[in-house]
């Protein structure tokens, strides 16, 4: 029993880890594949941020409550559709930020 929990918490990891790369690919031509880069030479570098800071500029851009622009936030809202539960959040977060190393 022990043993197909660990299983289960491992599969589902690594389902995590699937999810992030595949949303992320939709931020490497603006944000770049180490997520270090301006976007539009205005953006924040993402991956130079705390993992607490980026996942509530994260939080906010799901919950419309965003300080950049109403356009830019549905833009990003669209690509962070496939992510919902704070937990998720957080995995992408640490995700974008581990890239950089
Ligand atoms: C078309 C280019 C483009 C794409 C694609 C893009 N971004 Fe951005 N992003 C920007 C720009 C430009 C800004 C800065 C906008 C501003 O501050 O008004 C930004 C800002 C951000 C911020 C900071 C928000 C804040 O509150 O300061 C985060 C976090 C972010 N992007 C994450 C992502 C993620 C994650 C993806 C992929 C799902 C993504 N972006 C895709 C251009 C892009």
């Amino acid at each position: 029993m022990k043993k197909m929990l660990g299983l289960l918490v491992l599969s589902s990891l690594t389902l995590l880890a699937f999810e992030s790369e595949e949303v992320y690919k939709n931020c490497i031509m603006c944000h770049g594949k180490k997520a270090d880069k301006k976007a539009i030479s205005s953006s924040v570098k993402l991956a130079l941020l705390s993992q607490e800071s980026l996942a509530e500029k994260l939080k906010n851009i799901i919950d419309d409550s965003s300080s950049m622009s109403k356009i830019y936030t549905k833009m990003h809202k669209t690509k962070l559709k496939d992510i919902q539960s704070e937990n998720g959040v957080r995995k992408f977060a640490n995700y974008i930020i581990g890239l950089k190393e």
